[in-house]
């Protein structure tokens, strides 16, 4: 299965497969989008669609050839800036009922017309053989447009779409295993926007983005100190908040406090209505390798906090150990929607 990820700042892919239990990771290749953007032409329109088809396309065919990737059934992961998640309780109801009474709930949360939405939903609670407790429902929706899109970019690229799956589901299969019913946080700090998931019992039970840019990191960086952009990427990188240099962590840490604000509402939300405590934070995204941000989140939240390994589990060439381990951050959704294809 290849799973792939056309995010803001890269497109990844990955190939695995599966033998017997184990996983395999056959190949992986990315590119960098401001590689793809850059030659494009002066009236191009980006408003004219929501992903510029034939730059994406043409770049997923390159890697593809580059990576030696034959596999043609592909899984795309939606990012989080694509999809409306929520939750809601129905009342108990006759299994048959079920599919009617998302779609009533759903209408009353989506700000699209429902006609043009498309809808995904898990019960992610219910007492089993208590039929007079509610069900709890997590629910995504994607716009038809999307799904649209997305299509086209497989038959463009050459591969047969297998499915489509918010990129939530996917991080969270990457990195979450399926026998850890721990309530859990995981932090998805992406570049156009980021995520707080809360899992738990296995489920994803909440999903909320809010604006947050890693880029912006790098531009106050470059402010403070009066620098080129890319000069002040590479510091963010190389030194991030560890950085010695008059200013930078102070830049830093002014940035990254509401992503720990973010983290604090949602837990206690999810403690009031749920009673449970978010007992670990798992990072994500490629800014998760801030280096300096594992701490200071484990220090502020006073909660253990790590960068779990999505490639952890498969079988890879012992070379790649730390390559895979830098990685893992910006892979995950591709990881994980590919995942989900092979569990079918
Ligand atoms: N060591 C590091 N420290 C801080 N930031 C880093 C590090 N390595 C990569 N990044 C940042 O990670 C970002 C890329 O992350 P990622 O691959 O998760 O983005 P994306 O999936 O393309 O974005 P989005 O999910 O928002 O569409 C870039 O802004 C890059 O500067
Ligand atoms: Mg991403």
């Amino acid at each position: 299965m290849v799973g792939i990820d056309i995010g803001t700042s890269a497109i990844k892919v990955v190939e695995l497969s599966r033998w017997g239990k184990g996983n395999t990771l056959e190949n992986y290749g990315q590119i960098q989008s401001s590689l793809i953007y850059k030659q494009q032409s002066s009236n191009y329109e980006k408003s004219s669609s929501l992903l510029s088809k034939e730059f994406v396309s043409r770049a997923i065919r390159g890697i593809l050839e580059e990576s030696h990737i034959k596999t043609k059934e592909v899984i795309f992961s939606i990012p989080d800036f694509f999809t409306f998640c929520t939750s809601f309780e129905i009342p108990p109801m006759p299994e048959k009922e079920i599919p009617g009474a998302v779609r009533y709930n759903a209408s009353q949360y989506i700000t699209l017309p429902i006609s043009e939405v498309t809808l995904d939903w898990k019960i992610i609670a219910r007492h089993p053989g208590d039929k007079k407790s509610a069900l709890k429902i997590f629910l995504v929706a994607i716009p038809n447009q999307v799904i649209k899109e997305y299509q086209e970019i497989a038959s463009m690229s050459g591969l047969d779409l297998y499915a489509l799956e918010a990129e939530a589901f996917g991080i969270t299969r990457a990195l979450v295993k399926s026998n850890n019913k721990k309530t859990i946080c995981i932090m998805d700090v992406g570049v156009q926007s980021s995520t707080v998931n809360i899992i738990d019992g296995g489920f994803l039970q909440r999903s909320y983005s809010f604006n947050f840019y890693s880029n912006k990191l790098s531009k106050s960086i470059s402010t403070a100190l009066g620098i080129e952009y890319d000069k002040a990427e590479e510091i963010k990188i190389k030194e991030g908040i560890l950085s010695s240099r008059p200013g930078v962590a102070e830049t830093l840490y002014l940035l990254i406090n509401p992503l720990l604000m973010e983290i604090k509402t949602i837990s206690a939300e999810f403690f009031q209505s749920e009673q449970k405590q978010v007992e670990e934070i798992y990072l994500t995204g490629g800014a998760a390798n801030l280096p300096g941000l594992k701490e200071y989140f484990a220090e502020s939240l006073k909660k253990n906090t790590s960068l779990p390994n999505c490639f952890s589990d498969f079988l890879y060439p012992p070379i790649l150990e730390e390559t895979l381990k830098d990685m893992s951050p910006s892979f995950a959704a591709a990881v994980g929607v590919a995942l989900g294809g092979l569990e079918i």
